[in-house]
């Protein structure tokens, strides 16, 4: 089968997603089929459009290793939509919905799933008062990789209300949204589509043990920066929620293929202190990233996993 891994692109996880793809078009190579890697964000000599270069791969099926916008957020889903081009992971909606994390509340908590309350601030107003009680938690509605997440704490260096010259996402993003700090754990579920029933089935429950400081770009992405306990140490009453709610959570928004949801669990609060914080509906694919992490403590290896996302895109 001919495969185009989708990769690149230009948003804040570019370099993340380069190495996602270069993961999955080795697997998918091994698996024999016929790979071409497709950089969304690099420019075609002959100056061809998206479509052009994409149509010229000649793909039976996309496999979208983007993460962030635009190849997250459902726009390159749309494209391929128009085009009648067979792509991996969610479509069009779930994406959209997904990549916003105010939008996926409006869904998701009606739907039954917890998370913390919140919300959007305008940037320029956090310097004349705090939008929250401290700790706080400020992040851009639409990144991914935790990139321009600050906590606000009493002893941030920010003062209070927070400087203007203080080095923070106020300065690079017009509105961000504002959540209460949940202390405790950090933890992740994926949720894996079976096949051929199509169903999400949670694949276990990681606890994520930054060595310093929190869960950031840079503890996500260098090696032994980070602790990952799977299963987690957590009450087994926990598990079961943090499996619920994820599995919830994928078939809720209509998520494809594959999806990681994200939580925190305060143990002060018992098992209602476990918060779904957002959904991934392209979770990383590298070799420190936690849906393959998973997939492997399920007996599914790396390339069994790839094979299983390009199987259920054609389903
Ligand atoms: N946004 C990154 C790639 C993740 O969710 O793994
Ligand atoms: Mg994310």
């Amino acid at each position: 089968m001919r495969v185009t891994v989708l990769k690149g692109g230009w948003s804040a996880e570019r370099e993340v997603s380069l190495v996602s793809g270069k993961g999955i078009a080795e697997a998918a190579r091994t698996l024999g089929h016929s790979v071409t890697e497709l950089d969304l964000g690099a420019t075609a000599a002959d100056g061809a459009s998206f479509p052009a270069r994409l149509l010229a791969t000649k793909p039976d099926v996309v496999f979208n290793a983007l993460h962030g916008t635009p190849g997250e957020d459902g726009s390159v889903q749309g494209v391929m939509d128009l085009m009648g081009i067979r792509y991996t992971h969610s479509g069009v909606t779930t994406s959209a919905i997904a990549i916003d994390k105010e939008l996926t509340k409006k869904i998701l908590v009606p739907a039954g799933v917890k998370m913390p309350g919140g919300r959007i601030v305008r940037s320029d107003t956090l310097h004349e008062r705090d939008p929250l009680p401290r700790p706080y938690v400020l992040k851009p509605v639409n990144e991914g990789s935790s990139v321009g997440v600050a906590i606000v704490t009493d002893e941030s260096n920010y003062g209070s209300p927070i400087a203007r010259s203080a080095p923070g996402p106020w300065q690079d993003y017009p509105e961000l949204l504002a959540e209460p700090f949940i202390a405790g754990l950090e933890l992740t579920v994926a949720v894996l589509d079976h096949l051929p029933t199509g169903i999400g089935e949670p694949l276990a429950v990681t606890e994520l043990k930054p060595t310093t400081g929190f869960y950031d770009y840079e503890a996500k992405y260098t090696d032994g920066r980070t602790l990952h306990v799977c299963p987690a140490d957590i009450p087994p009453m926990v598990t079961i929620m943090a499996l619920e709610q994820a599995a919830l959570a994928h078939r809720a928004l209509g998520c494809v293929g594959v999806s990681r949801s994200d939580f925190r669990y305060d143990p002060a609060q018992g098992p209602g202190g476990l918060y779904l914080l957002e959904v991934n509906t392209q979770p990383g694919m590298t070799p420190l990233s936690l849906v393959p992490e998973q997939a492997r403590v399920r007996g599914i290896s790396y390339e069994a996993l790839v094979g299983r996302l390009i199987e259920r895109a054609l389903a």
